[in-house]
């Protein structure tokens, strides 16, 4: 059975910098992945060519078996997106750009309205039916990204980010819908700075830093992989990965 996410030498530069640097990744279908790092550590330019938002530099990709070049379209029917930086198409509404997506994908009409309609139910943005999307909230763009990534079955899901800007109750709705997701086989594959919640939901992790992967695994494997870390927190673990002692005080010369 092949991988869901497999990368080798996965490589990325922009000019001098290498944003992502011989990454060499594997994520088992069925797992709920959380790929973690500090800011600019190379995620959401992983993130972006494994979902064919960004040219790669060199290496190989893999996605549900298939390459990510050769079978771009192959690949693209079968994955959902939430990215970085959401791109909707804000002059629509809600239902109408759910509807467009849906039927890119080629759903028929009447499943594209009705997966549309349970949708817009389900992220409580059926309320807002007469805004167009330029006029939603951060949170509730972020919702309708999500809804429209979901429309099609995707078999693996990516989410750059996804509770950023959600509020408590969004975010508990998102982390059900996830776990359901996860047990009807769906692959997820997640990046977020919160920590609690990636250590609550994600049964594998990988951590990079500065474009090069510095752990990958269960949270038991990275705890014992580490000496000293026997009972660690992921935060703690992600502490002494990244480096923090290298990072600056919280200090600033004239707040005194
Ligand atoms: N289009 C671009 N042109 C030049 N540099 C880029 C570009 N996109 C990303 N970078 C650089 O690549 C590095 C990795 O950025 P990336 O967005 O992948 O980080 P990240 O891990 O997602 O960080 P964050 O947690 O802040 O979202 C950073 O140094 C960033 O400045
Ligand atoms: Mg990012």
């Amino acid at each position: 059975m092949s991988y869901a996410v497999e990368t080798t030498n996965l490589t990325r530069t922009f000019g001098e910098l290498t944003a992502v640097d011989a990454l060499d990744l594997k994520v088992a279908r069925g797992t709920f992945f959380g790929f973690l790092g500090p800011n600019g550590a190379g995620k959401s330019t992983t993130m972006k060519m494994l979902t064919g938002l960004l040219d790669k530099t060199s290496g190989e990709a893999r996605i549900l078996g298939h390459d990510l070049e050769r079978d771009a379209l192959e690949v693209k029917r079968r994955i959902g997106v939430v990215p970085e930086e959401l791109a909707l198409y804000e002059r629509l509404k809600g239902r109408e750009y759910l509807t467009f997506v849906g039927r890119m994908y080629g759903l028929a009409r009447a499943d594209t309205e009705a997966r549309a309609g349970e949708l817009l139910e389900l992220m409580e943005l059926d309320r807002s039916e007469d805004k167009l999307i330029v006029d939603y909230s951060h949170g509730m763009k972020k919702k309708l990204a999500l809804s429209a990534a979901l429309i099609h079955k995707p078999e693996l899901l990516f989410l750059d980010e996804p509770f950023e800007g959600l509020d408590a109750i969004a975010a508990r709705l998102i982390k059900d819908l996830m776990g359901s997701l996860i047990r009807s086989g769906v692959t997820i594959f997640l990046t977020s700075h919160i920590l609690e919640i990636v250590e609550k939901l994600c049964s594998d992790i990988a951590i990079i830093h500065r474009g090069r992967l510095v752990a990958q695994g269960t949270l038991a494997e990275l705890r014992s992989g580490i000496p000293g870390q026997a009972g660690a927190t992921l935060e703690q673990l992600f502490l002494s990965l990244v480096d923090a002692e290298e990072a600056p005080a919280g200090h600033l010369s004239w707040l005194g």
